[in-house]
């Protein structure tokens, strides 16, 4: 199974961490020194995605200027000499014509937005990423997927799954667990944000996702749910029906960096990944942790 697209959604308001969100985009929250939206799109790019599609809304411009080339500030790093730094901008540059840019008009939930990339998605199976979630790992999650779903059948789904506390269960969409091989497992039915004691087990949906074309002929004519929104979920249940789910219990630690706390964590986390921050990172939380 071949993926070679990505469906970034993006136009979520990011009310959780405002005001932080008023004017800018939480895609473009930075964890160190690059943008959420950019990792996300590096590990994409990682996994042999070749079109990244973003569904945006009002007020996100910025995540387009992100990704296109800033003449002025090439040429005055050039002017300056700063090799390093045109580097960078180069090496996360992507290839002309690999991006679409489409809006969901109206927050009508994660299902909604997907179903916007329809006409940009075709007939193939595609990838979803979810911006706000990190995973620190190499190969990164979707890659995980990606060499899973070698293995499956060409009609298979995969979601990445990951085990929460049972007291969390009611803010994720879960997962049922049906046979086991090793880190991967059939889906056995799903739920989106079940109420307290009665998830069908710990495993969640984080935001990663390979899925079918057929479930944007299920989205067409979803109806609203949990919260009120047109869910993802819902329309996985209903395509879990004709085709197989398989939850990927993934390698490797996922930030939530929606949230206050995950978006801290996270910065500490990719901080002590680079060695070039490693040691004054540890030094000032030593100092803080003393106090
Ligand atoms: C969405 C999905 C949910 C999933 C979560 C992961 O919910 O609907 O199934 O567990 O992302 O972050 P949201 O967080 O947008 O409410």
């Amino acid at each position: 199974m071949k993926i070679r697209k990505a469906v970034f959604p993006v136009a979520g308001l990011g009310t959780r961490v405002l005001p932080a969100t008023k004017a800018m985009p939480k895609e473009m929250l930075t964890i160190v020194d690059r943008p959420l939206i950019q990792y996300v799109v590096d590990e994409a790019r990682e996994a042999g995605i070749e079109h990244f599609v973003f569904v945006t809304g009002r007020n996100k411009g910025v995540i387009e200027d992100h990704f296109d080339r800033m003449y002025e500030l090439d040429a005055t790093l050039a002017a300056r000499g700063k090799k390093a730094e045109q580097e960078i901008l180069a090496r996360d540059q992507p290839a002309p014509g690999a991006m679409s840019f489409t809006r969901q008009q109206a927050p009508l939930g994660l299902g909604h937005a997907v179903w916007c990339a329809r006409d940009i998605v075709g007939r193939e199976p595609f990838a979803v990423i979810l911006p706000d979630e990190l995973v620190l790992n190499t190969p990164g999650c979707l890659a995980q997927m990606i060499e899973t779903a070698a293995s499956l059948g060409d009609k298979s789904n995969l979601i990445a799954v990951e085990e929460v506390p049972a007291h969390l269960t009611h803010q994720y969409g879960i997962c049922g667990v049906g046979k086991r091989d090793g880190r991967m497992f059939e889906i056995d039915g799903m739920v989106e944000k079940p109420k307290q004691g009665t998830a069908p087990s710990n495993f969640s949906i984080t935001g990663r996702y390979i899925l079918q074309p057929e479930i944007f002929q299920i989205l067409e004519t979803q109806e609203h749910g949990a919260g009120g929104e047109i869910q993802l979920t819902d329309a996985m249940i209903g395509l879990s029906k004709t085709q197989k789910f398989y939850g990927v219990d993934f390698d490797g630690e996922r930030h939530d960096c929606g949230s206050r706390a995950g978006f801290l964590r996270a910065n500490i986390a990719f901080g002590m990944a680079r060695n070039d921050l490693r040691a004054d990172l540890r030094e000032a939380m030593r100092k803080y942790l003393e106090k």
